[in-house]
């Protein structure tokens, strides 16, 4: 390196680390604005955010990734598997896992873990058809295409869980065939549920004896367990493997999650990469590191009890807002355990101004922990000017 190339690298790392070039700051401050004002009225979708990493701008500076399996260290040390094995620990015995027998990873959400888990269950049954209900998220159709497996959607009952009946029919004329059943733990529009429990008992009863199950638990898998919800959707129910987002219910500044599913399924699909030193079953292979950090502090800080009462929280904020809307003329429901208020499409405006998701039958609105009710009462308030308006 001649003198000038090494003068010229100094000034970049200290121009890097030091002043930020005016223009690059202005751009950066207004954006930061428009994103304050954006997230002051988002109530749409599902994204608590009363979290506060600040310790983690320590982390910034490092190049921090988590390169192959969490439970295997292989070449790169920059990295939180530490974290991540503890993270999985939690959630193990959270869903249940066998106690000898589990694994999984911090994905980037419930699409990543609901991928992973399909390919994987194709990995078992190749020749595997895939059920799922009209409710699904729109992913599960999504990764069906990808892995390029065939599939069937099932009908729903009228509040969005799955009609056992006609899965039940379905399998009828489906005899010797593998199946492989995403059931929806908390449906994207109406948050409804389907049973493990039940829909083990049709694939008994449909004879039925390759199957994999997987929950799709990525709004509800959070938080179930500290609900008084009784139905079935974690390992010890049955599934075969369950995932869950963490940058809602718990809160990120990233997309993130947690796909769990027994070992000795998931060594199927693990391989040895002697260029990383370990193995990898993972689906991106190189994965955030950060996200664990978020998902570790939060486990540890908030504690089992902290958890309920964010879910006791919300649920109540629920509670209210379905009876503040019924009580100004929208008629607006509820499925029991769950966060999400349904009520019917509204105008564009309002959509827009709450940032509301609609499929054109419904529209919802998902609190969080600590959703400010000043909030709530707007929306209200917005509504019933609607209301009267018709
Ligand atoms: C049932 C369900 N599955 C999967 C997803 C996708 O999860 P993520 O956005 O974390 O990838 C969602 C998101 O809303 C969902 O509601």
């Amino acid at each position: 390196m001649d003198l000038n190339t090494d003068r010229r690298v100094r000034q970049y790392m200290s121009d890097r680390q030091g002043g930020m070039n005016r223009v690059i700051e202005d751009r950066f401050r207004n954006f930061l604005n428009d994103m304050g004002m954006q997230n002051a009225y988002s109530l749409g979708f599902p994204m608590a955010k009363d979290f506060n990493y600040g310790f983690l701008a320590n982390f910034l500076e490092l190049p921090l990734h988590n390169l192959g399996d969490p439970f295997a260290e292989g070449h790169y040390g920059i990295n939180t598997k530490v974290f991540e094995r503890e993270v999985i620990d939690f959630y193990a015995r959270h869903f249940r896992a066998p106690e000898d027998d589990y694994w999984g990873y911090v994905t980037t959400g419930g699409a990543e873990g609901n991928l992973f888990s399909l390919a994987l269950a194709r990995e078992l049954y190749p020749d595997a058809i895939v059920l799922f209900s009209t409710a699904a998220h729109y992913n599960v159709p999504k990764n069906c295409h990808l892995l390029r497996l065939d599939s069937e959607q099932v009908a729903v009952q009228s509040s969005g869980e799955i009609d056992y009946d006609d899965l039940a029919g379905r399998l009828t004329a489906l005899p010797g065939r593998p199946i492989i059943v995403v059931a929806n733990i908390g449906t994207p529009m109406t948050e409804a549920k389907d049973d493990v429990t039940q829909i083990r008992r049709v694939l008994q009863e449909a004879r039925v004896t390759q199957h994999f199950i997987h929950s799709d638990a990525s709004l509800s898998g959070a938080f179930l367990h500290f609900s008084d919800y009784a139905g079935g959707f974690d390992l010890a129910h049955g599934a075969d493997s369950i995932t869950f987002s963490g940058h809602n219910f718990i809160g990120a500044p990233m997309p993130c999650g947690v796909v769990l599913t027994r070992k000795s399924l998931s060594e199927r699909v693990s391989r040895e990469v002697p260029y990383i030193g370990c193995a990898d079953s993972t689906l991106g292979g190189l994965r955030n590191a950060l996200s664990v950090l978020c998902l570790w502090f939060a486990i540890n800080q908030l504690g089992p009890a902290g958890f309920e009462s964010r879910f006791r929280d919300a649920e109540t904020k629920a509670g209210f807002l379905q009876a503040a809307l019924c009580d100004v003329g929208i008629p607006a429901w509820l499925n029991p355990q769950a966060l999400t208020v349904v009520f019917p499409p509204v105008p564009s405006e309002l959509q827009r101004k709450w940032q509301l998701v609609s499929d054109g039958q419904h529209a919802h609105i998902v609190t969080m922990p600590n959703t400010a009710m000043s909030l709530l009462d707007e929306f209200v308030n917005d509504m019933q000017g609607f209301a009267r308006a018709q």
